[in-house]
């Protein structure tokens, strides 16, 4: 591999990377606001200008690529005064808004102007102020925050494929906007409140409902499609605040869709059932588990069943299940379910030209490794059906006396069944799912499940034990 000289020390880099990257696989910090690896370069913010050998002039490192032998110094007293210089320019307008704005403890302009700016500004003027409009239902716009990055502008134009952001007049009074005053149109807009460096753009769904630095960071899949982007869930004391992209190159690259970001909501609504029920006349009643177990087992006894296994399962509980109707229920079928119109791995497709499939579930892929058949209609003389859900898989219309639900289930649409047993939905689990190209990825728990809520495999063993 080639190597260049950063600040002294001999880096190996892959022909085209540019500086900012190289110097951070090296550990060394070149500080940057219009670089965004998942973006065009424009090199305008000038906060990562470097020294080079042999330049007479500082050099963007965001638009050098590396080359062999290039000798690079980014603590030199040139670099430092740049930096400098260009945190007074940026802070010029910017307000002191830190201490009521979202973005904080966790802004790059923030960060970098406490580690690169100086301490005073040597402006008096009033700050430029700008006036919100309503960007729609997912983002907050607050323009006075704005460095001007056009990072924002870049990723509809390049990433979401449609130009809605843009930057009106010039100079100070340069403003960055939606064309005509328009909400946003895309799908995938909470990637804005991602990328922008500052508080400008912000999500509206997680706007002042907790600091940053209170949030714990689980890594995990999403369960919205079966893409399985990557994403983080941050949470606190088992409640589940925000949910963002992680970067995948494999699979989303750094991006995700507003279904997949905004999905978990599902899992804390009042409307889920977190205690076992059992019907009782034409209403379902909370009950003990013991009790509820042994009515859904009693309610089964003796009748012909089939298993209906939801394609938001994992592998690992698909698995389980299918031991479960071979041991325990006389060797019931077992079919799964999850997307209307998408029955098999051959109807799933890309539902749009970025990220979105059709299934809309995770794990369809997954159950047809493990040879489970796709649910199309109840096998004659089938009376009964156990449906094991994890959350997102839309209940097919089952033509049968008895029904049991297992795993995560709305009031709403309980009715249907004998008796409900609390199971966990994703945010709640560790397992394997497996996406659209058959790559096998972790589920990892990020709270702990409501109330009374229990994993698959103690649901089972309570079924088989009692
Ligand atoms: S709104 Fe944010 S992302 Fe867009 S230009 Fe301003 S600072 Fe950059
Ligand atoms: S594209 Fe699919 S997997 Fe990715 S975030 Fe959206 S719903 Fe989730
Ligand atoms: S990151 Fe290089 S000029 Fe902005």
């Amino acid at each position: 591999m080639p190597k260049c000289i950063i600040d002294g020390r001999e880096v190996e880099f892959t022909p085209g990377q540019n500086l900012i990257d190289v110097a951070k696989s090296a550990g060394i910090e070149i500080p940057f606001f219009c670089y965004h690896p998942g973006l065009s370069v424009v090199a305008q913010c000038r906060m990562c200008a470097v020294e080079i050998e042999k330049f007479p002039k500082l050099q963007t490192a965001c638009s050098t690529p590396a080359t062999e032998g290039m000798v690079v110094k980014t603590q030199s007293d040139k670099v430092k005064q740049n930096q400098k210089s260009v945190m007074e320019f940026l802070l010029i307008n910017h307000p002191l808004d830190c201490p009521v704005c979202d973005k904080s403890g966790e802004c790059d302009l923030q960060d970098q102007s406490y580690g690169y700016g100086s301490a005073y500004m040597r402006t008096s003027e009033e700050r430029r102020t700008y006036v919100d409009l309503d960007m729609g239902p997912v983002i907050q716009k607050n323009m006075n925050r704005c460095i001007h990055c056009t990072r924002c502008i870049r990723f509809g134009d390049e990433v979401a494929g449609i130009r809605e952001m843009v930057a009106i007049q010039r100079g100070n009074n340069t403003e960055i906007t939606t064309i005509d005053g328009k909400q946003l149109q895309t799908e995938y807009a909470g990637n804005y409140a991602d990328i922008c460096p500052t508080g400008s753009l912000t999500l509206k769904d997680f706007r002042f409902k907790k600091r940053a630095w209170f949030l714990k960071k689980t890594p995990t899949i999403c369960e919205g499609c079966s893409r399985g982007c990557s994403l983080e869930l941050q949470h606190e004391a088992n409640v589940i605040y925000r949910c963002i992209a992680r970067e995948n190159k494999e699979v989303n690259k750094h991006w995700i869709c507003d279904e997949g970001r905004f999905n978990y909501h599902y899992v804390q609504e009042s409307d889920r059932i977190t205690e076992p029920a059992v019907k009782q006349g034409t209403a379902l009643q909370m009950s003990a588990w013991k009790q509820a177990v042994l009515s859904a087992r009693e309610a089964v006894a003796g009748k012909k069943v089939a298993v209906l296994v939801g394609s938001d399962l994992t592998q690992e509980e698909a698995a389980m299940v299918q031991q479960f109707a071979k041991s325990k229920l006389a060797s019931a079928p077992v079919f799964h379910f999850g997307t209307p119109g998408v029955e098999s791995a051959k109807d799933d497709d890309a539902a749009d030209s970025l990220l979105k499939r059709k299934s809309k579930t995770a794990n369809l892929h997954g159950m047809e490794k493990l040879g489970i058949a796709p649910f199309t209609a109840m096998p004659s003389g089938v009376h009964a059906a156990i449906v094991f859900r994890g959350g997102r898989a839309q209940l097919p219309t089952l033509a049968v006396s008895t029904r049991i639900g297992v795993g995560v289930f709305k009031r709403s649409e309980s009715l249907e069944f004998e008796a409900v047993l609390p199971g966990t939905a994703f945010a709640e689990k560790d397992g394997t799912i497996v996406n659209f190209m058959g790559m096998e990825q972790r589920l990892k728990r990020a709270i702990a499940a409501p109330r009374e809520c229990k994993s698959l495999s103690e649901i089972l063993m309570m079924w088989t034990n009692l």
